[in-house]
């Protein structure tokens, strides 16, 4: 049996292209003791692949040359020697751009067909929807009657982070990078999005929010994180989870406006979501109820074939799909 994958076939310098990556085919993995065979169905289209193809180590190695292309999927075990696996169970992991992955069980999540359908736990039920809900709750810790701004507000992460800031009682900003993506926000429960190309994002804050911002939740980082440095409210707290306009630069811009977080006698955390692994189940299935009543809601866009990942990832970048962005394998 023939296994059909996307592998790096060459280092991306700036931008990421679709050539960086080419579709190759290897025989199947073989399966051993304490070892489950996954066949792919979804491949999860996320920012940090970008982040994984350069050289060397971060808090995670970068992909070799000729290496499957990382990223999360969701699939089903076809065949298991691995304890606590069976045939036919649901499972996401780290299992790369690939149609079969062998894993000995370790990161993979077994998902509850219960909770919602299989691409679901690639988006608000999988790793984008925990990122949402622990950023929030444990790092910005929200309190009623406050100002949250989230940037990059139309992926999972950010529209999640919106509609959970919504259900804890405050008010929401977000911002998108097009009018059809801000009526998307407001229709999903934001109580208000801006177009960051055709408004600054510091003249829209000082619009929407003249008493600051309390939590600023930062998905794109650069020139939107110094501009909401300019809004925090007293005590703020800013959570950096991502950084949407760096991923593709060679050195990544610092924020300037860094001693606002003095003035504001405020507090800039990081985080990284695996570091919650263990508390996921119970976020799953409180986002699961969340959905099921309707107060959480969320946006796929799939595309057929896995040949198609290259041109999703670039897709991914130009902004072109809002959502959760899968492949169909
Ligand atoms: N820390 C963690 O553990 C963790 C885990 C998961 C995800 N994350 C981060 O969470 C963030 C959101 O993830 P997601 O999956 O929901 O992503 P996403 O919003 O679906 O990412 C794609 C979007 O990014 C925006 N974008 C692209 N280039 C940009 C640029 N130069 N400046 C500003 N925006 C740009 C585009 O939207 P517009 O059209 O609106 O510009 C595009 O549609 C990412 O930064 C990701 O790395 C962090």
């Amino acid at each position: 049996m023939q296994n059909q994958q996307i592998v790096l076939s060459g280092r991306p310098n700036g931008m990421v292209k679709a050539n960086d990556m080419a579709l190759h085919s290897a025989p199947a993995p073989e399966l051993h003791e304490g070892q489950l065979l996954v066949k792919n169905h979804f491949l999860s289209v996320d920012p940090a692949i970008r982040y994984w193809l350069n050289a060397g180590m971060t808090y995670i190695r970068g992909v070799d040359i000729g290496e499957p292309v990382r990223c999360f999927a969701a699939g089903e075990v076809v065949a298991s020697r691995a304890d606590g696996f069976f045939v036919g169970q649901w499972v996401t992991g780290l299992f790369g751009a690939q149609e079969y992955a062998i894993s000995d069980g370790s990161g993979v999540v077994r998902c509850d067909p219960a909770d919602g359908s299989l691409s679901l736990h690639l988006g608000v039920l999988g790793m984008p929807g925990m990122t949402a809900y622990f950023g929030l709750l444990d790092k910005g810790q929200p309190q009623a009657g406050e100002v949250v701004f989230v940037s990059g507000a139309a992926g999972v992460v950010g529209t999640t982070v919106g509609q959970i800031a919504r259900l804890k009682g405050c008010r929401v900003i977000g911002s998108a990078g097009s009018d059809e993506k801000c009526r998307y926000l407001v229709e999903a429960g934001f109580d208000a999005a801006f177009n960051y190309k055709t408004e600054g994002t510091d003249a829209a804050l000082k619009r929407l929010a003249p008493g600051g911002v309390h939590i600023y939740f930062d998905n794109v980082g650069g020139d939107t994180l110094d501009a909401a440095l300019l809004n925090l409210a007293r005590g703020a707290r800013v959570v950096i989870c991502g950084a949407l306009s760096q991923y593709n630069e060679s050195a990544y811009a610092g924020p300037k406006n860094y001693m606002k977080i003095l003035t504001a006698r405020g507090i800039l955390t990081g985080l990284i979501v695996f570091d919650y692994a263990l508390q996921w189940p119970t976020a799953v299935r409180e986002l699961a109820g969340w959905l099921r009543e309707g107060k959480v809601s969320t946006r796929e866009v799939i595309e057929p074939g896995l040949k198609h990942f290259p041109d999703a990832l670039v897709r991914l970048y130009q902004g072109g799909a809002f959502g959760k962005l899968l492949v169909a394998v």
